[in-house]
């Protein structure tokens, strides 16, 4: 067996965010966010699970923290939520909830683990939905005023800022699909979030460098890759369009400084409202671009298939199959995904920021998940990586999702994607196979073949 190294100072983490392990949702002036709002009406989420208790991590991040520790991470991804720093979203400041995070970083810190927070990881906060939410311009101000607060009490000890996690999701699946909160089924309002949220990101790196802080921003992007179903001119088109709209869309405008015109000559009505201006904070230089990777798309022109008429299906590479969440696992994905970023964009520096696999887990008596499916899943997308990086990919670390199993959004609690299993009615934490396996992984900076 032959080890396949990483470059020196490459970084090992594991990923959360607030709303899917917090819980506490209305503990110590937290306000209520769109998640909160939308998993408490009957049938929007799996089970009518919900966000309430969680992994109860609010309470529990002090042994969190340990754990971390035992395992190995060199860094952690979280997210913070809005609202629990300004429960109203805007004006008067939740003093508990910044300690909370304070808390966090601290201890983080002390454990020698490098805090990696993302500001927007989709818990908008309510009362700004009542107020337009994210079709509205003026999010763009409420959330630079958000990051001010943030950046004002973590900035001088945070060295990763990810402004938004997967802005493709918050827009498409929140506002187009209305599988997600708010729960919209709109492609102008869509477009429109897509446009305000790049916005905000902008204004949120001009904010940070301003504040003359240490560390670096980005941006967080889910980035599949895509291969059309046959070489028809149909086919191909669709694909083409199916990939503007979940990677040029982005990543046009954040390194280009435009959008994708093909695209929004396609969208028609659907364009958004942008101003001249505009295009030069979106494109702000930013420090590295966060990549998800979770699977790949084989699109097919399809006159049932929506606004892009696209039917994308899902890639599994041979002998590999699908994971719980039907996804393909097909790693090669990764490393062409990594490799368009490179080839395309100017090979900024990036960070795989997730990459994981829900699958069926079960316990022993102990409580152990000897979960060997999952170690094949990291091994392969990590030799994936490793491919890239060594044709050229400017990659600077790997953070798998998740730490814990924990609240997958619309699927509630069936889906479980944690390093860690979490037993939701006690709270216990379980270490699984994956975990032991990731946590040698670290230690001697590779993989073995
Ligand atoms: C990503 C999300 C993350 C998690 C994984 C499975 O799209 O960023 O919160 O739900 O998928």
């Amino acid at each position: 067996m032959s080890t396949r190294r990483f470059p020196q100072g490459f970084l090992w983490g594991a990923a959360t965010s607030a709303h899917q392990i917090e819980g506490a949702w209305n503990t110590d002036g937290k306000g209520e966010s769109i998640w909160d709002h939308f998993a408490h009406s009957p049938y929007r989420v799996m089970n009518d699970d919900t966000g309430d208790v969680a992994c109860d991590h609010y309470r529990r991040m002090s042994d969190d923290v340990a754990l971390m520790k035992e395992l190995g991470l060199q860094t952690y991804r979280f997210s913070i939520s809005w609202p629990r720093i300004l429960p109203q979203g805007r004006g008067a400041i939740n003093e508990k909830g910044l300690d909370f995070y304070d808390r966090l970083v601290d201890s983080l810190l002390a454990a020698d683990i490098i805090p990696n927070a993302t500001l927007y990881h989709w818990d908008y906060p309510q009362a700004l939905q009542e107020a337009g939410g994210w079709p509205n311009r003026d999010s763009v101000d409420w959330f630079v005023d958000y990051a001010r607060v943030v950046f004002d009490r973590l900035g001088d000890r945070v060295p990763l800022w990810a402004t938004h996690n997967e802005p493709w999701v918050t827009a498409f699946v929140g506002h187009a699909l209305g599988l997600h909160a708010p729960g919209i089924c709109d492609y102008s309002q869509a477009y429109q979030t897509v446009h305000h949220q790049l916005l905000s990101h902008g204004r949120t790196v001009q904010l940070f460098r301003q504040g003359s802080y240490q560390g670096e921003i980005g941006i967080v992007l889910n980035l599949g890759h895509y291969e059309p179903a046959t070489e028809s001119q149909a086919d191909l088109a669709a694909c083409q369009r199916a990939y503007e709209e979940n990677v040029a869309l982005f990543m046009d405008p954040l390194i280009k400084g435009h959008y994708p015109e093909m695209l929004l000559d396609w969208i028609g009505p659907h364009r958004p409202h942008v101003r001249e201006e505009d295009a030069a904070v979106i494109s702000q230089p930013i420090d590295f671009v966060g990549v998800n990777y979770y699977t790949s798309h084989q699109v097919s022109w399809s006159l049932s298939h929506g606004l892009l008429k696209a039917n994308s299906a899902p890639v599994s590479a041979p002998g590999w199959g699908h994971t719980k969440m039907d996804w393909g696992i097909n790693p090669p994905g990764l490393t062409a995904v990594l490799l368009n970023i490179k080839e395309n964009y100017g090979n900024p520096k990036m960070y795989v920021t997730e990459n994981g696999c829900a699958l069926k887990d079960t316990p022993d008596e102990r409580g152990f998940v000897a979960d060997w499916g999952r170690v094949g899943f990291f091994r392969a997308h990590l030799m994936a990586a490793h491919d890239a990086i060594q044709a050229g990919a400017n990659l600077h670390g790997y953070y798998a999702w998740s730490l814990m199993d924990n609240f997958e959004w619309a699927m509630g609690y069936e889906p479980r994607f944690g390093i860690v299993r979490v037993d939701f009615e006690t709270g216990r934490r379980d270490p699984k196979q994956s975990a032991l396996w990731y946590r040698e992984v670290i230690t001697r900076n590779g993989v073995e073949e």
